[in-house]
């Protein structure tokens, strides 16, 4: 059985004919006879999906591309609370139910895991869409997609990928697919507190991966042939706040600007989760990217970025041909038919 859960299970060829794939997908979308075929082509087959956090682009993305081939979804944007996990239903329990039903499961779930849990019950093709702080392997082949496109190339990279990438699954999951391949180098760029885990580095050694971290956004950008920038994940450092009380504001800074510069996690001292108050500012200005920002890149350095933006892209890039973050929805878009279509061909 099929499931798509890490960027490790990957080889390049398997990359080379989805993205193949993928591009067929773009071609038969632009043509309305060929919209049409594929439509039928996965007519009577189901897609459960199942989202136990937000999400705009992925859930949306997989529930399209179901579409365009013709199966039929359900599921939950809000899982949580509006599927039976509310009254106690576990992971396995609900896995079954849905390979009752359906012929494959895509699944977003907090928990760093779920995803391996639920292909774990051998019932059903899942798809992880995304576990807490572990992985987004589809991202990351969308990404991944969108560099081929734009670079030409995957391999004698350098590509600089920055924010939160000790929370950040997208990151995390790129950084794997980019070191299966030939003579690439990372740039890591963060605070301290927010370096990319372990686990990713000792990957990155394995495969003989070059890479440096570093809090210095600018000197990263220079000659970098890629940028992935990232936003803080907010909601996970509130659940460490919750367990293990860090102080919000230590007293070696002197005032709450200072503390937002120097370092993330404290700013959640400043962004009550009152909706009534204007959010503040959640990332340092050394890590957004702007104008003073495009200036030190090379004119063909792509930027990129999962999304959602808060504020760590200022808007004012978006105009910049450089900035390619709306194309990598769109690239999702294909990448998912051809994900879907692969594995419901199978069944
Ligand atoms: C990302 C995610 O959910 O991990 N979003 C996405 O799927 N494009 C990135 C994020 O939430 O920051």
């Amino acid at each position: 059985m099929k499931h798509i859960l890490s960027a490790r299970q990957f080889t390049p060829d398997y990359h080379a004919e989805l993205f193949e794939k993928a591009e067929e997908m773009r071609l038969k979308r632009a043509d309305p006879d060929e919209r049409r075929v594929l439509a039928q082509r996965h007519l009577g087959l189901g897609v459960g999906i199942m989202f136990y956090e937000p999400s705009t682009r992925t859930r949306m993305s997989f529930e399209f591309a179901a579409g365009y081939l013709g199966a039929t979804k359900a599921g939950s944007e809000n899982a949580g609370e509006y599927s039976s996990a509310i009254k106690g239903e576990s992971i396995e329990d609900t896995t079954h139910t849905i390979g009752k039903m359906a012929a494959a499961m895509v699944m977003r779930h907090k928990q760093t895991g779920a995803a391996d849990i639920a292909a774990g019950q051998n019932v059903i093709p899942v798809l992880n869409g995304g576990d807490g702080s572990g992985e987004h392997p589809t991202q990351a082949l969308l990404d991944l997609y969108t560099i081929q496109a734009e670079k030409g190339r995957l391999s004698g990279l350098t590509v600089v990928i920055g924010g939160d990438l000790k929370n950040g699954r997208t990151a995390r999951s790129l950084a794997v697919m980019l070191s299966h391949y030939k003579g690439n180098k990372l740039r890591f760029v963060s605070t301290p507190d927010f370096r990319i885990g372990q686990d990713i580095k000792d990957h990155l050694a394995i495969s003989g991966t070059g890479f440096s971290e570093t809090d210095d956004m600018y000197t990263a950008f220079e000659g970098a042939d890629a940028i992935y920038w990232t936003r803080l994940q907010r909601e996970r450092l509130e659940s460490i706040i919750e367990t293990e009380d860090i102080p919000l504001l230590p007293p070696r800074y002197d005032n709450a600007e200072q503390a937002v510069e120097l370092m993330w996690p404290h700013m959640l001292s400043l962004t009550q989760p009152d909706e009534a108050k204007p959010v503040p500012a959640m990332t340092p200005s050394h890590f957004i990217i702007n104008q003073a920002a495009l200036q030190v890149m090379e004119h063909d350095t792509i930027i990129m970025h999962p999304l959602p933006r808060v504020d760590e892209i200022d808007m004012s890039v978006d105009a910049d041909p450089r900035a390619k973050y709306f194309d990598q929805v769109e690239n999702g878009l294909y990448v998912r038919m051809a994900l879907l279509d692969d594995i419901l061909k199978d069944v």
